[in-house]
């Protein structure tokens, strides 16, 4: 058997939502298409660690169209749809992935699709290479590279590099500005509010909502949050970034002074202990609070847990504490990604564009075989405006072209006044 999943039963519900997320996807389906005919994937082996959900089974179907054969898990413990990885199972993929599973079993699953010996690998977070540096090294020899999808995995496999660790060259796909300035920001703003929404169901209007981080994903938040008629508080450590929250018309302070104001706190840094026992110590009673950044240790649950004197599960991905002192404070999703833990991701929309460039850039990989560098790679900026003017169709748009003068006057550096 070459796959575990929770229930095969749910297979045709996860086809449902494969098949909406393919009306969606038009870009992807185009190069989908494309693959076909030309097989730039054929004799690779593909291993993947990534959120299991309808979008994502699209690129995975789009990389099997193209010749390759593929081994999924899912990249967090709480993302993984059971209806779309059934849907996947069913029609033949090897996938282990199951929602809720125990770190031991993400790393068992991990474990699983690198049975097959990859010659690519495609992580979002950097496990799955990890695991590959730590665990399976003998594995390096016959693995052309892999790409990375999300901030936090970029930082770490950049790290890696710095220190002449990388066994692998890895494409940086969160770094394309097709990805990160609409995946992060469009993507991670409305899914994250949707997570919210769909495990407590609250007015956001005349709510103050804390942003914990004023980069990419913090933005998108306090941006569709204002929309929404709430008042976004944002804290920062970088002074520039404070500053933009500032000019965009939010309120800036240190989280110490926030944590006194927030009805609804979502973290967004990719950094630890954002929220901690102090925090807690001053939040109102009522104060909800959940994570959008990649890892769980953005709210120190420890420290929530040893202010508590009684615990309920209230609904899905939603558990109230007691604090010592009768205040209750709401934690979503166990303080994992919010967006995928409580609702389904990204919207299929962004995420189009996030696995063209997922798609292409492991064709790039399997065209230049062994023949980079062991470093992280961005793709080439002129691919983004390439994709942005597919989705641009895709979407009955046009735009201008510059006229010869125009790019003539473009470089110019004569005419004055
Ligand atoms: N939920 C999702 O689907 C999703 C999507 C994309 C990225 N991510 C993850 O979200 C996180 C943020 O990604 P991004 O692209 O916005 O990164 P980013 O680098 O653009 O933004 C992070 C911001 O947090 C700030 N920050 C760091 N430490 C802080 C601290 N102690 N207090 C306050 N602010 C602090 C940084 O200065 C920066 O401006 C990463 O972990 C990334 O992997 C999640």
């Amino acid at each position: 058997m070459n796959h575990k999943v929770a229930d095969l039963k749910l297979a045709d519900a996860g086809r449902l939502r494969i098949d909406w997320a393919e009306s969606r996807m038009p870009v992807l389906m185009a190069l989908r298409e494309k693959g076909k005919k030309e097989q730039p994937l054929k004799g690779m082996r593909i291993a993947g660690c990534l959120h299991v959900t309808k979008e994502t089974a699209v690129l995975v179907r789009t990389l099997i169209a193209a010749g390759a054969e593929v081994s999924w898990s899912g990249c967090n413990p709480l993302s993984t749809n059971d209806e779309v990885a059934a849907a996947l199972a069913a029609e033949g993929t090897s996938i282990y992935a199951w929602h809720g599973l125990s770190t031991e079993e993400f790393y068992w699953c991990i474990d699983r699709t690198l049975d097959f010996k990859p010659t690519l690998t495609l992580d979002d977070g950097a496990d799955l290479i990890f695991t590959v540096h730590n665990k399976h090294a003998e594995l390096v020899d016959t693995i052309i590279g892999g790409t990375e999808e999300t901030t936090t995995g970029v930082h770490r496999l950049r790290a890696m590099a710095a220190d002449g660790k990388l066994k692998y060259p890895v494409y940086a796909v969160n770094d394309s500005e097709t990805k990160w300035d609409f995946d992060n920001v469009y993507g991670t703003g409305q899914s994250s509010l949707d997570g919210v929404l769909r495990a407590t169901s609250v007015l956001l209007a005349g709510k103050t909502i804390v942003v914990g981080g004023y980069g990419h994903c913090g933005r998108g938040v306090a941006t569709r949050a204002a929309g929404m008629g709430a008042q976004v508080i944002a804290t920062e450590v970088k002074p520039t970034m404070a500053l933009k929250a500032v000019l965009d018309g939010h309120r800036v302070m240190p989280m110490d002074e926030a944590a006194k104001h927030g009805d609804v706190f979502i973290t967004s840094t990719g950094m630890k202990d954002i929220l901690v026992g102090r925090h807690f110590d001053v939040m109102k009673d009522g104060a909800i609070i959940c994570n959008t950044g990649h890892y769980d240790c953005e709210i120190n649950i420890d420290d929530l847990e040893a202010r508590a004197k009684g615990k309920r599960h209230i609904r899905h991905s939603n558990e109230e504490y007691t604090l010592k002192d009768g205040r209750r404070v709401y934690l979503l999703a166990q303080g994992r990604l919010i967006n995928l833990a409580a609702a389904e991701g990204h919207p299929s929309e962004v995420m189009d564009m996030s696995f063209a460039n997922q798609y292409l850039a492991l064709c790039e990989l399997a065209k230049k075989g062994k023949s980079l560098d062991n470093t992280v790679f961005e793709l080439p900026p002129e691919l983004d405006q390439e994709l942005a003017q597919l989705k641009l169709e895709t979407m009955g748009l046009s735009i201008d072209k510059l006229t010869p003068e125009q790019i003539a006057y473009a470089t110019d550096y004569a005419s004055g006044t």
